[in-house]
């Protein structure tokens, strides 16, 4: 045995080091590609930002918290794609910041969930879910119909998000306010979860 090996062996806190430099070269092998692979940093063709009202529906689904019970994100297997649809793709989430890919579903996934439903049926389900779904046990928003958007911090949102790399012009972040004033906290969320995932299903067919 040589004496460096034998050194090694002989020290555990050498060894230990030792192990950590080599997986840590291991995770860097499979991460750093990631962040320069087209497929994981560019948006899917003919996805489009989120506009204006949907954008304000998103932040009202995180203030409820409906991502503590909905992911929006569909795992590449049988089980999932032939309930929820297509499989999540990365190129789908890198206009979201944060991504709301979640880890709980106490309810379905909500990553294809655009176009499957009316928007009277969101608007029904989500004032009381036991309207359409009797034996939901999802909780009711009814004061999203009542509470009415002043548009106030809308431009600066789309602004911060045109800092992340998300293309929106200079006319869209101005007209941007003007947009939403006078809709419904509901008119929003229900525009949010119709463009879910509508990217990719457009592709498909
Ligand atoms: C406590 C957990 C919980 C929370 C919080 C929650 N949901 Fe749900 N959600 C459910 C459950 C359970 C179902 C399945 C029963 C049903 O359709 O009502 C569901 C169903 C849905 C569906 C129908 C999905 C499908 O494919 O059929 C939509 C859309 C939805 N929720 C949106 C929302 C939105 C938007 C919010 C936040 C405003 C929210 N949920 C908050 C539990 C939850």
């Amino acid at each position: 045995m040589s004496s460096s090996h034998e050194l090694v062996e002989k020290n555990v806190g050498l060894m230990a080091a030792l192990i950590l430099v080599a997986i840590s070269f291991g995770g860097l092998v499979e991460i750093v590609p990631l962040f320069f692979q087209k497929e994981t940093t560019q948006p899917v063709t003919g996805m489009k930002p989120l506009t204006a009202l949907q954008m304000e529906g998103r932040d009202i689904f995180i203030r409820e918290g409906c991502n503590v019970c909905h992911t929006q994100m569909i795992r590449p297997l049988r089980a999932e794609t032939e309930r929820y649809g297509h499989y999540s793709v990365a190129g789908e989430s890198v206009w979201d910041h944060p991504f709301l890919w979640g880890s709980k579903r106490t309810g379905p996934d909500l990553a294809r969930v655009g176009g499957r439903y009316s928007d009277d049926w969101h608007r029904a389900h989500l004032i009381n879910p036991r309207d359409v779904v009797p034996e939901s046990n999802m909780p009711g928003y009814p004061w999203l119909a009542k509470n009415t958007l002043t548009g106030e911090h809308t431009s600066a949102k789309l602004q911060a998000f045109a800092t992340f790399g998300v293309p929106y012009t200079a006319e869209e972040i101005s007209k941007a306010p003007y947009e939403v004033q006078g809709k419904t906290e509901l008119d929003a969320v229900v525009a949010y979860l119709q463009q879910l995932g509508t990217a990719i299903k457009s592709r498909r067919e």
